[in-house]
């Protein structure tokens, strides 16, 4: 591909496109090295009258064109790598093409491809034109009928989307099956599959009576481990009934597993195809975190049916319409399943647990994304290649976006919003404005005054804001007042166009409380608001807030529930910090001050001045709360595993500046291993009671035996960390004594991160030797070793030559190459390290431009870091730049990071 040409796409140049497609047919004789479609268009002009019809096409051999039957000759048409001009003289007219491609030669995992002996296709965003030439646009919207032809015995299993129509066999042993999907939609929503499978299945009542058949294809002898994965599925069902009131709209509704998958899966209509990661467990080879994960994406892909599906997008800027609301959606599913069936308090917990994950989520990828060469807003306005597009600001900024709505309309508001929005645009293909719009139609009408005017500069507007608070108590006239003000530099893109220019404020919810000294809550009243917990409408530069009635000096319990994607800026004390860790009524804040005051000592030991006294006091101070916090009953297991995990390296990096990731990394063990001899007989109780709370049960993967466990292995780690006497014995018992791969991880993790060589290699040997045979498995293995502490560049290489290594597989290239190269600060950062980084961009880059880009991003942060890491990391991207034939992916990571 030659890419000093790449243009770059402007949202503002949208023009609708001059043709409609009402009917799609297409005929597929599948083989794996030739496969030959014949697709067959209805075609209608819109306008205007000499527009001519461009229809896309990548890597296509084209045998046919035929309009209204009269086949055309090459003077009729032109036809370059990329597209296919025609010029229709009839306002309407059926267009016949006949082409050919390549499945087994097809590496990019885009359009149709083999995986194991299966055939699979993945069209968004731009993937359908590898397929045929066609107007591969989501805004052209078209009812399929597909029939597939295929090698019987090789290829038992024919899916396409909708409703199977009819199935026959064949005189020359291959057979086929027509499929009709009633739902129009775009072509990134195509999908076949052609294999042969095992499926398990299920036939449910959807809420109006209707019968509707579940299915879950996998490859042959994985049907024991797709249970779970049915199950959540039936419970997304029934949950988009409850909670949205959105039934299923299909017959028929199928999932199939692949293992060659780019990204977690795809929301085809009605045929969702899945990477086998998020569809296969069972106890024993898949951990509790896998469970929760394959929970969140089977509910993500199915909610796309209303959300994406039935309205979709006008163009790929508008890409969080369906992707922040699915993320907000899915997030909201699992929190309710977390909490399903608990009392008040316990059930906020739960949900306080997810929204804890979901927010360092944010904060490990989309924060830095937002700091970096690549920030753009949720709805960007330009790209080069739109792959690069599917981030964190689109998916998980996105749904904070989604999720402020929710707050300043709340539940039953924000249910309204959506009937509107259904009403309006069921159908359709719109824009993130269309959603806003049908949300300030309700807010209007629910808060007189009140619009979402300000609040859509969410959308336009990249980078993280910053809201500082200030407090003043007068104890004379027993008020407090508050001021909160915002701003947002220039990031990424900004930077060059217009660094001088003060981006506007924007609409923050922000939730607060105050607690008293002894931290119990204080009544607050402002502004006609009235409650324990506020949420002001933060929409000005600078605004003030009075409180009455406050008789001594408050602390404030900030940001509640992460109330908005912002970074807080207020000057606590660490004892501050620590009442509210132990007291705050709020448990996400309480949370959050516990981190914050871990997150002190880190910078703290990391800087130059690490050993001074008010360093001792302040980890003196974080290892007593953290034993209080230990000791109360009130709190579940779950919540206290959270409050006891470190802030990741990567969160910690952000906060830094100059970056120095190993003066980091270094910190971050010092202080494990403080906690882990300071706390030790809290770890021991909190192990030995654990394991006794989880005695006797057989595994299951809910949220409270979950819990139990994430709380062992943290004291199991802290007490291998600690070097106690007989914990490196205790992990390796649990390892082969553990009854599920939750418990075998957690004794297996510190033992490779601490145990002597020798230990270490015997227990690896060990797991491979017993799970050589499960792919997802074999991913834990390698990952585990990418990611442990000793871990060189050289131990990197020689696991690439591992018979069981393929960069051609993406979830065998991200267990090792990724994880490497993303989360191990002390092997990956220095010389050898970013040479193997860039190696491997290049190198994966003729395979999976996709996969490429996406490693290709592991230095978006180089520009902050100290100055010698910085010119090493620069040497490497400038080699990158070099390379005479990059995909335009890479291309567009790399440029910007040497530019921006
Ligand atoms: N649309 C998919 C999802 O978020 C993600 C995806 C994008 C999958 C592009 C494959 C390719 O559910
Ligand atoms: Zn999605």
């Amino acid at each position: 591909m030659r890419t000093d040409t790449a243009p770059t796409i402007l949202r503002q140049d949208y023009l609708p496109y001059p043709f409609r497609i009402p009917t799609v047919d297409l005929a597929f004789d599948l083989a794996p090295d030739l496969t030959q479609v014949h697709s067959r268009l209805t075609v209608e002009r819109i306008h205007p009258e000499a527009a001519p019809l461009v229809l896309n096409g990548e890597a296509l051999s084209l045998i046919s064109i035929r309009i209204d039957g009269r086949l055309l000759s090459p003077e009729d048409y032109q036809l370059d790598d990329h597209q296919l001009t025609l010029h229709p003289d009839k306002p309407a007219f059926t267009l016949e093409i006949i082409s050919t491609c390549r499945p087994a030669e097809n590496t990019s995992l885009m359009g149709l491809y083999q995986s194991g002996h299966s055939l699979f296709t993945q069209c968004e965003a731009e993937g359908f034109r590898r397929i045929t030439w066609f107007a591969d646009r989501p805004d052209v919207m078209s009812r399929y009928t597909v029939t597939l032809r295929a090698d019987k015995t090789q290829f038992p299993h024919l899916l396409s989307n909708g409703n199977l129509l009819q199935e026959q066999p064949l005189s020359d042993g291959r057979h086929e099956a027509t499929w009709e999907d009633p739902h129009p939609k775009p072509s990134y929503l195509f999908a076949l599959v052609a294999g042969d499978f095992d499926c398990r299945e299920k036939t449910i009542t959807t809420r109006s009576g209707r019968q509707a058949l579940l299915q879950v294809y996998c490859d042959k002898g994985d049907y024991p481990r797709t249970a779970w994965a049915l199950d959540c599925l039936e419970r997304s069902v029934l949950w988009d009934e409850s909670r949205f009131n959105l039934e299923l709209d299909l017959d028929r509704f199928m999932i199939v597993a692949a293992r060659d998958f780019n990204m977690g899966a795809m929301e085809n209509k009605g045929l969702n195809i899945f990477n086998s990661a998020y569809v296969l467990a069972d106890a024993q080879t898949a951990t509790d975190a896998s469970f929760e994960a394959i929970e969140s994406v089977i509910g993500h892909e199915y909610f796309h049916n209303w959300t994406g599906n039935r309205i979709t997008c006008r163009d790929w800027f508008q890409l969080s319409l369906k992707e922040g609301l699915t993320v907000f959606r899915d997030q909201e599913f699992s929190a309710d399943m977390m909490a399903r069936g608990l009392p008040d308090n316990a059930a906020l917990s739960a949900r306080t647990v997810k929204r804890i994950d979901d927010v360092t989520a944010l904060r490990t990828a989309q924060f830095p994304e937002d700091a970096g060469p690549m920030a753009h807003p949720v709805r960007p306005d330009s790209y080069q290649e739109i792959g690069n597009f599917y981030t964190a600001t689109v998916y998980e900024k996105g749904a904070e976006v989604i999720r402020m709505q929710h707050t300043l309309l709340g539940e039953s508001g924000f249910q309204a919003g959506m009937a509107e929005y259904f009403r309006r645009h069921d159908g359709q293909a719109v824009t993130c404005d269309d959603f806003v719009n049908a949300m300030d139609s309700v807010y209007r009408q629910l808060a007189p005054g009140k619009d979402l005017t300000t609040f859509r500069r969410w959308y336009a507007q990249a980078g993280t804001p910053r809201v500082s608070v200030d407090l003043k108590h007068d104890a004379q006239a027993a008020q407090c007042v508050l001021t909160l003000s915002q701003r947002c530099d220039p990031v990424g893109v900004e930077k060059l166009q217009n660094p001088a220019v003060a981006k506007p404020p924007l609409h923050i919810p922000f939730a607060l409380g105050l607690l008293g000294a002894d931290g119990s809550p204080v009544l607050l009243e402002t502004d006609g608001l009235k409650g324990e917990t506020l949420v002001l409408d933060l929409t000005q530069t600078t605004q003030t807030w009075v409180f009455k009635n406050i008789a001594q000096r408050p602390v404030p319990s900030l940001l509640r529930n992460f109330s908005a994607p912002v970074i807080v800026e207020y000057n606590y004390t660490d004892e501050e910090l620590a009442l509210l860790a132990r007291k705050d009524p709020e448990p996400f804040s309480r949370w959050e001050a516990g981190q914050s005051l871990a997150t002190r000592c880190l910078l703290a030991m990391a800087s130059k001045q690490g050993q001074s006294n008010t360093t001792k006091a302040a980890t003196d101070l974080l290892a007593a709360t953290w034993a209080d916090i230990a000791n109360d009953a009130s709190l579940s297991p779950a919540y206290k595993a959270r409050v006891f995990s470190l802030p990741s390296e990567r969160v910690l990096l952000e906060k830094m500046s100059p970056i120095d990731p190993p003066a980091l990394a270094q910190a971050r063990r010092a202080l494990r291993q403080y906690l882990g001899e300071t706390l030790q007989d809290t770890w021991q109780t909190l192990y030995d009671n654990m394991c006794a709370a989880l005695d006797g049960q057989d595994y299951r993967p809910d949220a409270a035996s979950a819990g139990a466990r994430a709380l062992k292995n943290s004291a199991l780690t802290y007490l291998v960390a600690a070097t106690v006497t007989g914990a490196l014995a205790r992990a390796e018992r649990q390892y082969y004594d553990a009854d599920n791969m939750t418990d075998r991880m957690g004794g297996l993790t510190p033992l490779v991160n601490h145990a002597p060589d020798d230990v270490k290699a015997r227990v690896l040997a060990h797991f491979y030797d017993q799970w050589q045979a499960n792919p997802l498995v074999i991913d834990r293995w390698f990952a585990l070793q990418a990611t442990a502490s000793s871990t060189t560049v050289a131990d990197i290489q020689a696991l690439m030559a591992h018979p069981a290594f393929t960069l051609r597989n993406p979830n065998r290239a991200r267990s090792l190459v990724f994880q490497f190269c993303l989360n191990n600060i002390q092997g990956v950062y220095c010389e050898a390290g970013y040479a193997f980084w860039a190696e491997q961009v290049i190198a994966l880059d003729q395979i999976n431009p996709e996969i490429a880009a996406r490693l290709a991003r592991a230095f978006d942060h180089w520009a902050r870091l100290v100055p010698k890491e910085r010119q090493a990391i620069k040497l490497q991207l400038e080699k990158i730049m070099q390379r005479p034939s990059l995909s335009r992916n890479v291309y567009e990571i790399i440029s910007k990071a040497l530019t921006l």
